[in-house]
């Protein structure tokens, strides 16, 4: 059995952040939303992990994974143009060779981890086992419909007819029955191979395809809202009270971790939170459900539900709520005129 991690895509709605970084490395909890990925695959007994990338990012993966070794397995990179998850498989096909493999997208990550499914999957010889959700909009999904066994006999993408409620999260289970499934399927019209319409055909050709419900938590980082929900769950989730930095004159409320490097001055942190590397909070209150990153400075501020990237700059602001910040920016409000003044990368988005 191997491991086939996507990592590539577009990203287009992470843009601006999505110019410079994969989407899959955007930290949550400080951490890659990827290496949440790895890790559970570590958890299984899988070896051989494919891992594969865009022109535009790739290297940026590269530079995060290296060789596989720190999660103990063997990783190939596998370059892809962006043309669908099943063109995905179809590009990896020499890496998967005649293995069965599970397929995890880089920027999704479940709460149950994915070491009972591939036993269920190894056990049960299944040709597919997919991961499905309960959600409340279906339409937005890929949508699939089973029997009473949780065999799967019908999937449709966004459906405008209501069947079902069960949407297509991004854990996959295959043999290599799928190759011969996704050599039938063409393109859908937004001109991609879709991994839907290549479980489908498997479910055509007779082969075993059967669904697991997912019971816990499932967080998908392709938007900004998502990014900090999926940060607000792993604060929540993993967070302890671990306070190695200096706090002088500060209070700590709850559970935050600080790093020894960093530097907590005449400051308030409410947990859950995570202050990184060499940062300084100074005369500030920094909230519940926020990761000040690596090297990053915030002074005279207030706050909450936000992620800074590394090496950011917030002074003077009063309130700060639900925001995302970039590696290298700047926030900061100028005391002396009541304008405001801007420089704003390209598709960013600025709420004033
Ligand atoms: P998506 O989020 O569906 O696609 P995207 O990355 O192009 O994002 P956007 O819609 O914002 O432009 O992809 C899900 C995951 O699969 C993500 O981690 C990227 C990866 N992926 C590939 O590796 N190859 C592909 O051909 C596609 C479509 C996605």
């Amino acid at each position: 059995m191997k491991a086939l991690v996507l990592s590539g895509g577009k990203g287009t709605r992470l843009r601006p952040l999505t110019f410079t970084l994969a989407k899959q490395l955007i930290p949550v909890a400080n951490k890659p939303i990827l290496g949440y990925v790895l890790d559970q695959i570590a958890e299984t007994k899988i070896k051989e992990v494919g891992i594969v990338i865009a022109s535009e990012t790739g290297d940026y993966v590269k530079e995060y994974v290296g060789d596989g070794s720190k999660w103990k397995f063997k990783v190939t990179y596998i370059p892809q143009e962006p043309l669908g998850l099943a063109h995905a498989v179809k590009t990896a096909q020499k890496f998967l060779a005649d293995d069965s493999f599970i397929m995890c997208l880089g920027d999704n990550v479940t709460g149950q981890g994915v070491k009972a499914l591939v036993e269920k999957f190894e056990k049960q010889k299944l040709d597919s086992l997919i991961l499905l959700k309960e959600v409340d909009d279906p339409s937005r999904f890929g949508i699939a419909q089973l029997d009473k066994k949780g065999n799967i006999v019908k999937l449709v993408e966004k459906p405008k007819v209501p069947m079902g409620n069960l949407a297509i999260i991004g854990t996959y289970l295959f043999s290599n029955k799928v190759h011969k499934a996704i050599e039938q399927i063409k393109p859908s019209w937004r001109g991609e191979l879709e991994i839907t319409d290549a479980i489908q055909e498997m479910v055509n050709m007779g082969f075993k395809a059967k669904a697991d419900i997912l019971n816990s938590w499932w967080l998908d980082t392709g938007k900004k809202d998502d990014i900090l929900s999926a940060n607000a769950r792993i604060l929540d989730e993993y967070i302890k009270l671990d306070v190695k930095g200096e706090t002088e004159g500060s209070t700590i409320e709850g559970r935050v971790k600080v790093d020894s490097s960093s530097k907590v001055v005449n400051s308030t942190i409410r947990g859950p939170c995570i202050i990184g590397k060499n940062a300084k909070i100074e005369n500030s209150f920094i909230g519940p459900y926020t990761s000040i990153g690596d090297n990053s400075q915030v002074t005279n501020s207030n706050l909450e539900y936000c992620v800074l990237m590394e090496n950011v700059v917030v002074k003077d602001v009063e309130r700060m709520e639900d925001s995302l910040i970039g590696k290298n920016a700047t926030v900061t409000k100028n005391l002396k005129c009541g304008t405001i003044k801007l420089h704003v990368g390209d598709y960013s988005e600025v709420e004033v």
